[in-house]
């Protein structure tokens, strides 16, 4: 009896009859969560040779960038040389503003952040660091201008770390060539896993990334991860490595902090929303984003995207419920303001949700279980980056019907925006090639074209 009641179980499982989404039985042969020995991301060459090099968008349109690298023994040279195409004659200059921080028994390099203003749109500029033998050079294009039918696509990865898993995943996404721009949803290096937060593992990580990272810029949120909050080796700054690393133009959105911030690329307004900083009512965060929410012009912006790195919805044994508390507070703006994605990461398996909301619940109406919502966001968990702390493979049983895909399987994603009606996503795990997409749907766009999706 036992037996049928089993194989009865299975069969629901392989037909997806159990609750509307399904749980990909893929068996992975992944790469090894183990992190890359440091000698494997030498210096580049040369005496105080630029390294580290990143970009990410320098102001709230998409015509600026910040151009970031460290040098390693002198602070010279502080200065950023750029151009455009066929422009070479007309080369343009700009300084570095340069920090460094000590922490624990580690001191940084030079770290340099150069913002350059002003450029053209949808244009490829060259731009180069160092001096003489140990210059380096590197390229970017910048987007095109805001408007409501821009085609862009991002990228979106999460929870990267340095492990051959994560070099796979990195490796995956330069390969597909449509990525123009990546959404990090947090946890970047993995330092804090080493004694007393090795932050040289800050500075390998630097290395690891600038294949993508100095040619395209990544949109930065934090993750638990950044906050390297240390009191037993009396390190009691929150986010001190990842503040001085990681810059981003969080003014031009009238933020007063790093941690949460919004730009407008192409056709998206970008929303970044920080875990581990206070967001209850009164915080600073919580009054930046409730005065942000309305500037965004789906006319100009149609694709209104929300990253964030504690997930929201999500059905993993592992971290659940962890972003409960901050769905509770921001859930309902995102709905009223018809949020079309909501990106986290954490978790490290895949999952993407229905649209769902529970934002009719309060402790005692007993309405607790997310209803089908057309104004709600998609929630997507794409932790799988490929860290050393390894796979989250434990999904709760059954499947909950707010959950439409999930698969522990490391990997990254895409966005291709088409227009203000359509775009259309895939999400790619490491095993297969660029052309496979593991899961894949067209979104449709809440404010134009809130019709369901079926995937
Ligand atoms: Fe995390």
């Amino acid at each position: 009896m036992e037996f049928i009641t089993v194989v009865f179980h299975l069969l629901l499982h392989t037909v997806g009859l159990c609750s509307g989404g399904s749980t990909s039985q893929y068996v992975r042969k992944a790469e090894p969560a183990i992190d890359i020995p440091l000698e494997l991301f030498p210096q580049p060459s040369g005496y105080n040779a630029p390294e580290q090099v990143h970009i990410t968008q320098g102001d709230l349109v998409g015509r600026g960038v910040i151009i970031s690298w460290v040098t390693p023994v002198e602070r010279h040279p502080n200065v950023v040389t750029y151009w455009e195409d066929g422009k070479q004659d007309e080369k343009h200059k700009t300084h570095s503003i340069t920090t460094s921080y000590r922490y624990y028994n580690y001191s940084s390099g030079y770290i340099h952040h150069a913002t350059i203003k002003k450029l053209n749109y949808d244009t490829l500029y060259f731009y180069e660091l160092g001096k003489q033998n140990v210059t380096r050079r590197f390229s970017f294009t910048t987007p095109p201008k805001v408007g409501p039918d821009v085609p862009y696509t991002f990228g979106i990865m999460g929870d990267l770390g340095q492990t051959y898993a994560s070099k796979q995943t990195l490796d995956h996404y330069v390969s597909n060539p449509k990525g123009q721009a990546v959404l990090m949803v947090g946890d970047l290096s993995y330092a804090d896993h080493y004694p007393f937060h090795d932050n040289r593992r800050w500075d390998s990580w630097g290395r690891f990334i600038e294949k993508s990272a100095a040619y395209q810029p990544w949109i930065w949120t934090a993750g638990n991860h950044e906050l390297d909050f240390a009191p037993e080796i009396e390190e009691y700054t929150p986010f001190k490595p990842y503040m001085h690393r990681y810059h981003v133009p969080y003014r031009a959105s009238q933020s007063t902090s790093p941690l949460w911030y919004s730009i407008k690329r192409a056709s998206a307004y970008i929303i970044v929303l920080s875990s581990y900083s206070a967001y209850g009512k009164y915080t600073p965060q919580y009054k930046w984003l409730k005065q942000e929410l309305p500037k965004v012009n789906r006319a100009e912006t149609p694709w209104l995207i929300v990253l964030v790195h504690s997930p929201w919805y999500n059905s993993n044994n592992y971290h659940f419920m962890e972003g409960e508390s901050m769905r509770v507070m921001y859930e309902p703006w995102l709905v009223q303001n018809k949020v079309d994605l909501v990106l986290a990461g954490h978790v490290h398996s895949y999952e993407r949700s229905e649209r769902i909301s529970n934002v009719q619940y309060n402790i005692t109406d007993g309405l607790s279980t997310p209803i089908k919502d057309a104004s709600a966001p998609v929630y997507i968990t794409i932790g799988d980056g490929g860290n050393i702390e390894g796979m989250a493979d434990s999904f709760i049983d059954p499947q909950p019907s707010y959950s439409a895909y999930r698969e522990a399987s490391f990997g990254h994603a895409t966005l291709e925006i088409k227009n203000r009606t359509h775009a259309y996503y895939t999400w790619h795990r490491n095993q297969d090639s660029d052309v496979v997409a593991a899961d894949s749907i067209w979104f449709y766009n809440r404010y134009w074209y809130p019709n369901e999706e079926s995937s």
